[in-house]
């Protein structure tokens, strides 16, 4: 909810499945989170969550992780930071009409670049970006997580929802949540009851974070802690 009481207009990023954004789009629903999905994009034109969207009536926008005009070999010509930027503004060029408040990153397997990140910086100085992560960060940042705390023998796994900044995985901690995998077997059972994490405590951080009455604190890292 805004400051004005309207629901707070938000987009979701995804690049797969899309049970997260399966998850906001039932929280939004159900009035538990005081927003609107105004589109959903993802850089996969085969992924899932495109149909989900749809079938809600949102907005499914596709901005190709290759612009389609350009050939894969001129592509990577350019550098990544380049290409980055290049993306992102393809994305604000797509979101412009649905004017979004907040992005919500639910699975989008990209890194932001400054383009995506200037846009959407409050004059509060923090970015109102927020990604799910499938790790307790800093631990196992990057791809496949609930995989890397498997395989490494880890006894705990857990999930983080955290603002985003530039550097992948980085930003301030939201909201985390841990839990026991000692005696699991698999990759796989660590990710579905990690995803059951996920489902519940994505739309319940958003609730209160949307109406941006938290605070930045800072330790070595930063914290966002909710003032109400
Ligand atoms: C989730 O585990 C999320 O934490 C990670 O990517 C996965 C996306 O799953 N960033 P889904 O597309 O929401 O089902």
């Amino acid at each position: 909810m805004s400051e004005t009481g309207e629901p707070t207009p938000i987009a979701v990023l995804a690049s797969g499945r899309g049970s997260n954004f399966e998850a906001l789009l039932r929280s939004v629903q159900t009035g538990q989170v005081p927003a609107r999905i105004v589109a959903l994009v993802s850089d996969q034109a085969e992924a899932p969550v495109l149909a989900k969207a749809r079938a809600a009536g949102i907005p499914a926008l596709v901005v190709p992780g290759r612009p389609s005009e350009m050939s894969a070999t001129d592509w990577k010509e350019q550098p990544i930071e380049q290409r980055r930027r290049e993306h992102d503004r393809r994305v604000l060029e797509a979101l412009a009409p649905h004017a979004p408040k907040w992005l919500i990153m639910a699975g989008y397997m990209r890194m932001v670049s400054p383009v995506l990140i200037g846009a959407f910086r409050s004059e509060r100085g923090y970015v109102r970006i927020v990604n799910i992560h499938p790790s307790l960060l800093p631990a196992f940042p990057g791809v496949g997580s609930y995989g890397q705390a498997f395989r490494h023998g880890a006894q705990v796994a857990g999930v983080t929802v955290h603002l985003v900044e530039e550097e992948m995985d980085s930003g301030p901690i939201c909201a985390q949540e841990a839990f026991s995998i000692r005696g699991m077997k698999s990759e796989e059972e660590v990710e579905k009851r990690g995803l059951e994490i996920e489902h519940r405590l994505f739309p319940e951080t958003l609730k209160w974070l949307l109406k941006e009455q938290f605070r930045i604190e800072k330790r070595e890292e930063r914290l966002c802690v909710s003032e109400s």
